[in-house]
């Protein structure tokens, strides 16, 4: 019984697998004329060998949905020139291959977020909106769309490069003014719209500079809830992010003045700090910690300046909108000062911060693995120590028995001579691999 459901698993492990391709150098000839979906991976990241069950799900269910994009995974360390030509920084990296274009996933690492993602990216760059059900579908269905109103010209052709660039994160669609919701008045067409905070914002040339960067600025909702991923992204934006970090399990009293001070900000001051602040909350402190290497109370009040990875927090407790409108405006005029960011000292910190967290929580999830990983250069260097102390005493030994020592001691020299290159090359390896 146990054999038979083992067989039924491993075939439809091989089934499932079957979806996704392993690319090799030959990937940059056939790519030019077909959409994939290619995860970058190398042998020794642990990591990889976590998501890839979720890799082949996302190659069968694209599969089963009839999308004409294929998957596939290629091995960076075998295929390292063509891997360094994709500019792979971490692993595992995933892309969208589409003509000549390329297009990077930053998301969570699950299957509806990726498919998602790859049904956006893969279809048309700006969806058209042909009726008035259509709008309403759209809407319901996301947080934020982008939508231009009008017929060609120029403003259009700026949203489509604009669009292609931002695809990424976002919808684009394209509607004329009658199927617009009778809410929406407007005074001139062409316009883009953005569709957010169940409300919308128009697009004004000469307030807001240039398309591209208006659309860059826009693209989050004026406050939500903000994961690392969303916050990471944030760094492109330049502006700074405002968060109540709270414990959504227990909100205390404290957690919920704090998100209805942040919301109340967000809204009632939009236009006066659209272009300096994006506001949010955020569950738990745990990435604020690796952020700012240290602790922040839970529920506080933090600044975050995601270019630099600096921060500001509040001189005094924040109890009312004035003491939070004082310290916004403080940090903007630069009265507070901003600690952190990633200057030589705090780079260095960063470092050990980041090696120290890497081996606790490598030891959390898989003590065994760790226990290995750790071990074997420790080990080397005690069979080297122990390999040279043994060899030593050979010298001491009488002339007669000499003869009969000097094989050892060359067996004993030679192998611990060989187990010192052995472990340069490890390291050497090692190297090349970062
Ligand atoms: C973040 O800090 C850098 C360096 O101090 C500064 O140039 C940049 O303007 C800051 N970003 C924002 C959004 O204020």
């Amino acid at each position: 019984m146990r054999n038979l459901i083992l067989t039924v698993l491993l075939s439809v492990i091989a089934v499932v697998s079957g979806y996704v391709e392993e690319l090799d150098d030959k990937f940059k000839e056939y790519r030019q004329d077909e959409l994939w979906l290619v995860e970058f991976y190398a042998p020794w990241c642990a990591y990889c060998h976590t998501f890839e069950p979720i890799w082949y799900e996302v190659g069968a269910e694209l599969k089963s949905l009839g999308s004409p994009v294929n998957v596939g995974k290629m091995d960076t360390t075998e295929h390292s020139s063509i891997a360094s030509g994709f500019n792979i920084r971490g692993y595992p990296t995933i892309k969208l291959f589409k003509g000549d274009l390329s297009f990077d996933y930053n998301g969570p690492r699950t299957k509806d977020a990726i498919i998602e993602f790859t049904n956006r990216v893969s279809g048309p760059v700006v969806r058209p909106l042909s009726s008035v059900q259509l709008f309403q579908h759209v809407m319901s269905r996301h947080d934020l769309i982008y939508v231009y109103i009008g017929g060609e010209s120029l403003l259009k052709k700026e949203y489509y490069k604009a669009a292609t660039e931002y695809i990424v994160h976002t919808y684009f669609f394209s509607a004329s003014e009658e199927i617009l919701p009778k809410a929406v008045t407007l005074q001139d067409v062409p316009v883009v719209a953005v569709f957010k905070d169940g409300t919308y914002y128009l697009y004004n040339e000469f307030i807001d500079g240039d398309l591209s960067s208006w659309i860059n600025r826009e693209r989050f909702p004026s406050y939500f809830q903000i994961d690392s991923f969303s916050l990471y992204q944030m760094g492109e934006q330049s502006k700074l992010v405002a968060l109540a970090v709270v414990d959504e399990k227990n909100p205390s009293e404290e957690s919920i003045r704090y998100k209805t001070l942040m919301e109340r900000l967000a809204t009632e001051y939009r236009d006066h700090y659209k272009s300096d602040y994006q506001f949010g909350y955020m569950d738990g402190n745990e990435y604020i910690n690796g952020l700012i290497m240290g602790e922040v109370a839970i529920p506080s009040i933090i600044v975050l300046n995601m270019t630099i990875d600096g921060y500001c927090l509040p001189e005094s407790k924040i109890e009312t909108i004035e003491d939070l409108l004082r310290f916004l405006n403080s940090v903007l005029d630069g009265s507070t000062s901003l600690l952190g960011g990633n200057g030589f000292l705090q780079g260095t910190k960063r470092i050990f911060f980041k090696a120290k967290s890497t081996v606790v929580s490598m030891f959390q999830t898989a003590p065994i693995f760790s226990c290995f990983v750790c071990g074997l250069p420790l080990g080397i260097v005690v069979m080297v120590i122990w390999a040279t102390c043994t060899a030593v005493p050979a010298y001491e030994e009488k002339p007669e028995e000499g003869a009969t020592a000097s094989p050892a001691l060359d067996a004993q020299g030679k192998k611990a001579n060989e187990l010192q290159s052995g472990s340069a090359e490890k390291t050497s390896e090692a190297k090349k691999e970062d």
